[in-house]
């Protein structure tokens, strides 16, 4: 009963969207675009943007409707271009990792196509079914579900805002963690979240994003969770236009998933440069040698940083250089870039950082400033590797 409902009303959805789109718009932009939405566009959408680009998700607006999708073909084209969505930010070609988004030149070619090429609906009795936000652990029940202390309320005139939640784990002994996850009570408005140690804020366990699913350590490696430990949840609360004005109000949960006590610690391994002043220039090198040979498994901007494009090489004792990663660091995108394979960096090497940043224009985002955006005068621009000794970290 209800699966033929859902067959019907979309149906009838893009009956009247195609006669919306034709009526206005239409005339004007001719359809050149072999691929419509329906047979080609959907499936692509769903998959690749559809987590977040869903009624009620973080983004903006749907992609997964017809109706609500043509409108940003425009948009969407920039976006698309400019690399920007889905949101990754690395260079490919450099470096593998795990957790990038799956997205084929071929599968954004079909939608460039579709949307400079008129937008068209395509056959309605091909109308996609309805895609609802998924409100699930994507990683299963996660051992011990710890929902925030407190409902945050966001007032109706903010639309931005971060907040510090501190979490007890009531844990009686030191734990093992090889994966935190974050299910936002409201997904529209929290945009981005880190997960870390109080005691020590340095230790990272996630740095969560909407949509994107949690990555586990592997081969043996965890991160280190002390016996009563408490979480320094920060989150990033955002209102897309559609929230403007109202009063919303979020109470998410963190999901820890354990792993064995003899699993080999994750540390961090830190690279900072000196405070970044405007007398520093827009290009700040900065370079760390390594005193033990370690893999590292994964590497991160600072979650602070906004608006700076970094260059990482690792040389080796012999010279050797190999590219580590090359991203541009976007305000609310900062992320925890997994290798596909552990990166070896043996005693002696040295991590050289280039951070390009806007005439001095390195943006602290309200999760670390008190005021909306601060250029960073004094702060330094940090990169945290995760790393284990060598060897403990074994094949696949
Ligand atoms: C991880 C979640 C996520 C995924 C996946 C994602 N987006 Fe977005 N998108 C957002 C958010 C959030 C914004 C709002 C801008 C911001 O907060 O940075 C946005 C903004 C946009 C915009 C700009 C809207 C405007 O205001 O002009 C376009 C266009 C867009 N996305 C298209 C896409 C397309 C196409 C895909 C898939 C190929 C995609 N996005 C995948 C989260 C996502």
């Amino acid at each position: 009963m209800r699966e033929h409902l859902h067959a019907v009303l979309p149906f009838g959805l893009v009956l009247i969207a195609l006669a919306f789109a034709s009526e206005r718009g239409e005339a004007h932009k001719p359809i050149t675009s072999k691929y419509t939405y329906n047979d080609d566009v959907f499936p692509i959408v769903r998959d690749r943007c559809g987590r977040c680009h869903v009624a009620d998700g973080i983004a903006p607006m749907s992609l997964v409707t017809y109706k609500d999708a043509y409108p940003w073909a425009e948009s969407i084209r920039g976006e698309l271009v400019a690399g920007h969505m889905p949101p990754w930010n690395a260079e490919d070609n450099i470096g593998a990792f795990r957790n990038r988004p799956a997205i084929a030149a071929r599968e954004i070619d079909t939608v460039l196509t579709w949307a400079t090429g008129g937008t068209p609906a395509g056959n309605p009795l091909h109308a996609p079914p309805e895609v609802i936000l998924k409100r699930e652990w994507p990683m299963g029940m996660p051992e011990l579900v710890l929902p925030l202390p407190a409902e945050f309320e966001m007032p109706a005139g903010t639309s931005e805002e971060t907040r510090e939640f501190t979490v007890p784990t009531h844990t009686t002994e030191a734990r093992r963690v090889r994966a935190v996850d974050l299910l936002p009570g409201t997904p529209a408005i929290v945009r981005h979240a880190t997960v870390a140690i109080r005691s020590a804020p340095e230790n990272v366990l996630a740095v969560w994003l909407p949509g994107e699913d949690p990555v586990a350590t592997t081969n043996g490696t965890a991160f280190w969770l002390p016996a009563g430990a408490e979480l320094l949840v920060r989150i990033h609360y955002k209102k897309s236009y559609k929230y403007e004005g109202r009063a919303m109000t979020d109470r998410s949960a963190v999901g820890l998933y354990f792993a064995p006590a003899a699993a080999t610690q994750v540390r961090s391994w830190i690279v900072a440069s000196p405070p970044v002043t405007e007398a520093s220039g827009d290009r700040v090198s900065f370079n760390r040698v390594i005193d033990e040979d370690v893999e590292a498994l994964a590497v991160y901007p600072d979650p602070a940083l906004a608006n700076v494009a970094l260059q990482i090489d690792a040389v080796a004792p012999d010279g050797v250089r190999t590219p580590v990663i090359r991203v541009a660091v976007r305000p609310g995108w900062t992320r925890r870039y997994w290798f596909e394979r552990p990166l070896a960096l043996h005693r002696g090497s040295r991590i050289e950082v280039v951070a390009l940043v806007n005439g001095a224009d390195v943006l602290l985002l309200p999760s670390a400033a008190p005021t909306p955006r601060q250029p960073a005068t004094g702060s330094p621009v940090r990169v945290t590797f995760d790393v284990v000794p060598a060897q403990t970290n074994g094949p696949k």
